[in-house]
């Protein structure tokens, strides 16, 4: 009995550090999680008019959904960033059992320290402090004509190509958006 305390009783207290450290620490550097809607999705990969040749990259990627449908829907390739374990570990095996782990990948890590100049599509889902922030990423790495699409928050000071009001969703381009 004094054994099983003895090691479920710190096991616990292990998973809770591990749950509340997934959730504070997305918070700090950049957003937290809440899912687009499934509505949502469909309608960003529609104005990034995502194709089979696209790399679209979803800077933190939740748990998955947006990398999920462009694989799926539009054989593009889907890479997402995120920063939660716990959603990583939840979005690879997702992906794995949707059948689409060879067009897509997550990485775990920090939006900010990743190499994204391979993307042809850009989806974030963010704050907008956060979007501020990234803007001179986005503008270092990628290459123009590259599509940034963005849900409810804007790059301040960038002028979107397309606007669905309804649903905020913002669609910028590289090169003609970012002057
Ligand atoms: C609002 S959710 C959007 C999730 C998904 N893109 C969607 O639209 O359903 C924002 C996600 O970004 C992640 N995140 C926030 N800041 C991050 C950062 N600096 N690096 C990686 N992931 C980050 C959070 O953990 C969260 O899962």
């Amino acid at each position: 009995m004094i054994n099983l305390i003895g090691i479920i009783l710190p096991l616990i207290v292990v998973i809770v550090i591990v749950i509340a450290i997934s959730i504070m620490w997305p918070l700090i550097i950049g957003a937290a999680w809440s899912p687009s809607s499934k509505r949502v999705v469909d309608k960003m990969l529609d104005m990034a008019e995502v194709d089979s040749l696209d790399v679209l990259y979803d800077l933190g990627s939740g748990d998955g959904r947006i990398v999920a449908e462009a694989a799926r829907k539009y054989r593009a390739i889907g890479i997402g960033i995120e920063a939660d374990p716990l959603r990583v570990l939840w979005s690879r095996l997702k992906l794995r059992l949707l059948g689409l782990n060879r067009r897509t990948q997550i990485i775990w890590g920090d939006i900010f320290n990743q190499d994204i100049n391979d993307a042809t599509v850009v989806t974030v889902f963010l704050w907008q402090k956060t979007n501020e922030k990234l803007k001179e990423k986005l503008q270092m790495e990628l290459k123009p004509g590259t599509r940034v699409v963005s849900h409810i928050w804007t790059f301040g000071g960038w002028t979107p190509l397309e606007v669905d009001r309804e649903d905020r969703v913002y669609l910028y381009v590289i090169g003609e958006s970012d002057y």
